[in-house]
């Protein structure tokens, strides 16, 4: 089966990477033919007025999953912007991407919302509707079948309405300072290459005819993108690309220290970069069961994040911490101290081994464009059937 994958190098890799992500494409690599790059045009899709250190997070990509056994002679490595025929596949395809299929993606909603910090003004909006729905029903003498169903419906279409609104210059300029929104920041971040996110990513699978793709939850809308586009490209020229399914996997829950999903942006992940001090500090400062203060209180493992890492760094012995947790015999202190003993193990030899290949970035780039040739040659020969099929020259 062709596999294809890519990751937006925006900075060292982390543990949640490594298990929700990595550890799958080793595996893959042993059993297909894998294509995974680094997608620095997508990483320029919300970032492209920040380039200073695009390249150097590239290398630090390649480092990391060199590091961690992704193998150029398994799996074809390479960066997706020295493969142009990824661009070309993508101008294509915008031909035939109703603006609609883009608009409504819920990942392009979502993430929209979150970089301008839109939900919390949403969720607010929402609060002060909610209470008046009864009231506008009433008011449009309409009767529904559904009343909850219609009311959370107009709460939220009504607070979306009103975002939109701010950003169509129909709210006072004093407002929107209140409301702490900046027009400026919406204009510059709703570019046209962030809306056609999921069109560059359907090119990166197709020009390989991708059967299979190994993501996140996240990315699924992506991926039906993808398999629509792929549909009406055949429809409309012959056939020509298999639909790229998902590769979900079970993937352990690792949570970040402080208990949240581990995430750059929180401030609470632990990465393959972190040196021995640092990763000690981290982990012995670790968000804990809120009710074992004391080392002797009955812990609830169910609820620590110490333990759920020691569910994944310490498989042999979990059973064994849980019971002692519960009955007070092991203290928090302790229980870190182990955990970081475990995870230490588990990162220093590939912390040692990113560290020796970032000191020759040039070898990097050497084993990166080498795998981007062997990309270029599949997906010429997908393109030159691509032009043909739409007859173009
Ligand atoms: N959008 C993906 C992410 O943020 C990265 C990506 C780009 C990708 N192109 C892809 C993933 C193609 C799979 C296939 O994680």
């Amino acid at each position: 089966m062709r596999i294809v994958s890519g990751m937006r190098p925006t900075g060292r890799l982390h543990l949640g990477h490594y298990f929700g992500v990595i550890r799958n494409w080793l595996k893959l690599q042993n059993e297909h033919e894998c294509y995974f790059f680094v997608a620095d045009w997508h990483a320029l899709t919300t970032g492209y007025k920040k380039t200073g250190e695009l390249k150097s997070n590239t290398e630090e990509l390649m480092a990391d999953w060199l590091a961690l056994g992704l193998d150029p002679s398994k799996a074809v490595l390479f960066v997706q912007s020295l493969v142009k025929e990824h661009a070309e596949l993508y101008l294509l395809l915008g031909m035939l991407t109703p603006k609609s299929w883009l608009e409504l993606n819920p990942t392009y909603k979502d993430l929209k919302y979150n970089l301008l910090k839109l939900h919390e003004l949403k969720d607010a909006f929402k609060e002060r509707f909610a209470g008046r729905t009864d009231e506008l029903i009433r008011l449009l003498g309409v009767k529904v079948e559904e009343p909850e169903e219609f009311k959370a419906f107009l709460t939220e279409r009504l607070a979306e309405l009103l975002v939109e609104a701010l950003f169509e210059g129909l709210i006072e300029k004093e407002t929107l300072k209140r409301l702490n929104v900046s027009k400026k920041e919406f204009y510059e971040t709703d570019t046209y290459g962030f809306l056609g996110y999921p069109v560059l990513q359907t090119a990166d699978v197709l020009a390989y005819k991708g059967e299979a793709v190994p993501v996140g939850e996240d990315q699924l809308p992506h991926l039906e993108l993808a398999r629509e586009l792929a549909r009406r490209f055949n429809r409309l020229y012959g056939p020509t690309f298999p639909e790229p399914k998902p590769l979900l996997t079970e993937t352990p829950k690792l949570p970040g220290t402080d208990g949240r999903k581990m995430s750059k942006s929180y401030g609470n992940a632990v990465y393959f970069a972190d040196e021995t001090d640092e990763l000690r500090k981290k982990i012995m400062s670790m968000f804990t069961d809120p009710q074992k203060l004391r080392k002797n209180d009955p812990g609830h493992p169910e609820r620590c994040p110490v333990f759920a890492w020691h569910r994944v760094f310490s498989a042999d012995e979990a059973e064994q911490i849980e019971r002692e947790c519960k009955s007070g015999a092991l203290g928090c202190v302790e229980c870190k101290r182990r955990l970081f003993e475990r995870v230490e193990a588990f990162i220093a030899p590939v912390r040692e081994r990113r560290k020796e290949l970032l000191s020759d970035r040039g070898e990097l780039w050497r084993v990166f464009k080498e795998g981007s040739e062997k990309a270029r040659q599949v997906a010429s020969g997908t393109l030159k059937q691509v032009r043909e099929a739409m007859n173009l020259p």
